[in-house]
């Protein structure tokens, strides 16, 4: 299977995908957890990435389709990937095809989770993530067993730099503006299936495996 997730900040893409990944044995590839994981580890390109996500903006595209080419010709990704966070315009949408065609193959699925800003605004301010796992909670919807340490690794939980109010927003006006074109893309491309994000997250992921289900038969 090789499936995208699209949809606004705080939509539950990196929730359904570690969900999804686990149960269809296949890796995660989230282009926002690599970028994370280079500024936390102050390589060069943690450096380059690091002043567009603080203020909300897309990483140049150069940067951010060279860094996923180079993952999905790993041999975990070989026979399947689910990426969260990309493409984010229709330039990436465009290099992604290509990158897939050279490695002979294509993309299964875009599943879009649609959920309004509102309730996206609620969710990242609430967020709080595991810096060892990634492993994504929320202080209400989501609570960790014991306050403020992850279930799995114990560690403390931090907030993320791009989750103040001022950012998500902005964050949200660049979905509108670059992102939400890939529904229209992508629906040209028959690959699109469209499912509310709203609602607990096992309700999400149900409606999720349905739908991608829903498109293997239709393709089959
Ligand atoms: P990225 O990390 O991809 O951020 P994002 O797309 O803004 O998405 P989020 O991670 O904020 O939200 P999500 O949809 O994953 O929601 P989550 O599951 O965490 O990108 C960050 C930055 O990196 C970008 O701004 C950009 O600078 C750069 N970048 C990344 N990819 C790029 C690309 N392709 N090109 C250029 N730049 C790129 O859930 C959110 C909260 O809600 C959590 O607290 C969770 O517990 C809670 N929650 C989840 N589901 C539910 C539910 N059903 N009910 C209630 N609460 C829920």
């Amino acid at each position: 299977m090789r499936a995208v997730l699209v949809g606004p900040p705080g939509a539950g893409k990196g929730t359904q995908a570690q969900i999804l990944a686990e149960e269809l044995s296949i890796p995660k590839v989230s282009t926002g957890d690599i970028f994370r994981a280079n500024v936390s580890g102050g390589t060069e390109l943690g450096k380059k990435a690091k002043e567009f996500m603080d203020r909300g903006d897309l990483v140049p595209d150069e940067v951010t389709n060279a860094m996923v080419k180079d993952r999905l010709a790993q041999s975990d990704a070989v026979e399947g990937f689910l990426l969260d966070g990309f493409p984010r315009n229709v330039p990436q949408a465009e290099t992604l095809r290509t990158i897939l065609a050279d490695l002979d193959t294509s993309l299964d699925v875009v599943l879009e989770l649609k959920v309004d800003e509102e309730e996206v605004v609620r969710r990242l301010s609430g967020r709080r993530s595991c810096p060892e796992c990634g492993r994504v909670y929320h202080v209400e919807y989501d609570a960790p067993k014991e306050p403020g340490k992850c279930d799995n690794e114990g560690a403390e939980l931090y907030q993320r730099e791009d989750d103040r109010e001022e950012t998500i927003r902005h964050r949200l006006e660049v979905y509108r503006e670059q992102t939400a074109p890939l529904v229209e893309f992508y629906t040209g491309e028959g690959l699109l299936a469209t499912i509310s994000a709203t609602g607990p997250v096992a309700e999400v992921t149900a409606r999720a495996k349905a739908a991608i289900d829903e498109k293997k038969r239709s393709a089959a």
